[in-house]
């Protein structure tokens, strides 16, 4: 049996020990010879590659391992790279979701000015990964989770066309977890999705078990009384703060039954109530930086001065066991049916053509062939365009450095109530990612 060498990019990244152990989990069904991890941040990847080097050792000591900071190391002799990078970090992030907040606008990752501000700097370097693993692995494939994965899609479909790059984000099977213990069954595995949407903006229209029964009044019923709320035990959505956005899918499912909704969309249909209910002074990128950064990195240093994984509280982070799947099916021509971001080209009958959706595809060696969704709903179709001609706009005012491209496209974004606002949150926003941002021409003539 062949086996792959993966280059993680993000080395330092929260997520990667659990990633480490995951693809550890799985090396009967993905054999591996080499793992690297590479970062731009020295610092930050050593205290996670040392400790996964004691993982390692005691695990898999026939695997092959290095850190670097050096891309031509990193990505020379590459199958595939999955990419989780965060440009500009942990301290970034908190401005993202503070700046908004303070105009009284949502303050989040990837949704909302948040997410625009982080998409102008995810652009570059997403990008900038993707031509060394070319140069390097001509033959490679990079599965891209890298958020805000919808504007990073959009960009490397503007500028890459033609690289073997996949986007892929955790929301949907994460839920999907969530809806197979609402319908009683062991795993979501078991059951066979129709979804469709852009990522983090995205619905359900079916759910069957695998004999073609319909489980999907099943989970409405449940959503209708408490949401996606189900003890579904350990996994990465179980915080405070998560709970309540589970738990308010009830209300988004409130505005159209017919589908089930993603839990992104809160953002979107209830911005008002997220608002009321974010602490200015004290967001998510905050109880992360308190909760798993600390905890991750703290486990880490305990590991390497042990030199031992002994007592060590690490999980393997088996929810991320879709990225082996994307990976498996390229490699082994598996065809397994996933939920990816892909060019629409007329899966989605009435809708642009040119918009990277999330939905159902078949993936094989070749890559996915994204199945056809025909025509959706008015409502869907409505908040569709708007919000992925926001996501254009944005790739567009990255590529023509233009202020009033990023202007419009804030003012687009349902989550902001005018221009204005949208003007006084750009301004801010501009001033903070000084660092990371092209930079902007602003217009001759200052019109407001
Ligand atoms: P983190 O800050 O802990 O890790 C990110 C790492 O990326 C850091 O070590 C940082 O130094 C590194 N980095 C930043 N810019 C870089 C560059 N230009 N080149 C190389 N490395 C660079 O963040 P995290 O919370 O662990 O999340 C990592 C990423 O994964 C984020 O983008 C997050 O949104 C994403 N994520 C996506 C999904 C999904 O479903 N798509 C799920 C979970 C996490
Ligand atoms: C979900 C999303 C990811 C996002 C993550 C944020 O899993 O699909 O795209 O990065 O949540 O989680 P956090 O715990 O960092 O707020
Ligand atoms: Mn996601």
């Amino acid at each position: 049996m062949k086996k792959f060498s993966v280059a993680i990019a993000g080395g330092g990244s929260t997520f990667t020990p659990g990633i480490v152990l995951m693809l550890l989990d799985n090396l009967d069904k993905f054999p591996l010879r080499k793992i690297k991890f590479y970062d731009n941040d020295e610092e930050r990847q050593d205290t996670i590659a040392r400790a996964c080097e004691v993982i390692l050792r005691e695990k898999a000591p026939e695997i092959e391992f290095l850190a670097t900071t050096d891309p031509e190391e990193a990505f020379t002799d590459i199958d595939f790279v999955m990419a989780h990078i965060r440009v500009g970090k942990y301290a970034m992030r908190e401005l993202d979701e503070k700046i908004p907040l303070k105009h009284g606008v949502v303050g989040q990752e990837t949704c909302g000015p948040g997410g625009i501000a982080y998409g102008m700097r995810s652009i570059g370097p997403v990008i900038e990964i993707l031509d060394y693993m070319e140069k390097y692995s001509p033959e490679a494939w990079m599965l891209n989770y890298s958020n805000p994965a919808a504007i990073v899609a959009e960009a490397t479909r503007k500028l890459r066309p033609n690289s073997k790059i996949l986007n892929i984000c955790d929301m949907p099977v994460g839920i999907e977890d969530h809806m197979a213990k609402i319908a009683g069954l062991n795993s979501r595995k078991e059951m066979s999705v129709s979804y469709y949407g852009l990522n983090h903006f995205g619905w359900w229209k079916s759910i069957t078990d695998k004999e073609g029964n319909d489980l999907m009044p099943k989970i409405k019923e449940h959503v209708r009384k408490h949401g996606y709320n189900a003890d579904i035990g350990p996994n990465q959505h179980v915080e405070a703060s998560w709970n309540d956005t589970f738990v308010k899918a009830r209300d988004v499912f409130a505005v159209d039954p017919d589908t089930l909704p993603n839990t992104y969309l809160k953002y979107y249909l209830f911005q008002d109530y997220v608002v009321e209910h974010s602490d200015k002074e004290y967001t998510r990128a905050n109880e992360v930086m308190d909760g798993r950064e600390k905890f991750v990195f703290g486990e880490c240093r305990k590991i390497i001065e042990n030199q031992s994984t002994e007592g060590c509280k690490l999980e393997v982070d088996d929810h991320a066991s879709y990225i082996v799947d994307l990976a498996r099916a390229i490699a082994y021509n598996t065809h397994e049916r996933m939920l990816l971001i892909v060019e629409n080209n007329g899966s989605i009958e009435n809708f642009d053509k040119t918009a990277m959706v999330e939905i159902p595809c078949i993936v094989g060696s070749n890559g996915p062939e994204p199945l056809r969704i025909g025509t959706i709903p008015q409502f869907q179709k409505g908040l569709m365009e708007q919000q992925v001609s926001v996501e254009k706009l944005v790739v567009e005012g990255w590529i023509e450095r233009s202020y009033q491209k990023l202007w419009q496209a804030i003012t687009l974004s349902k989550t902001v109530p005018s221009a204005s606002v949208a003007k006084a949150i750009l301004d801010d926003l501009l001033e903070a990612n000084k660092e990371f941002w092209p930079e902007i021409k602003r217009p001759e003539v200052e019109n407001v």
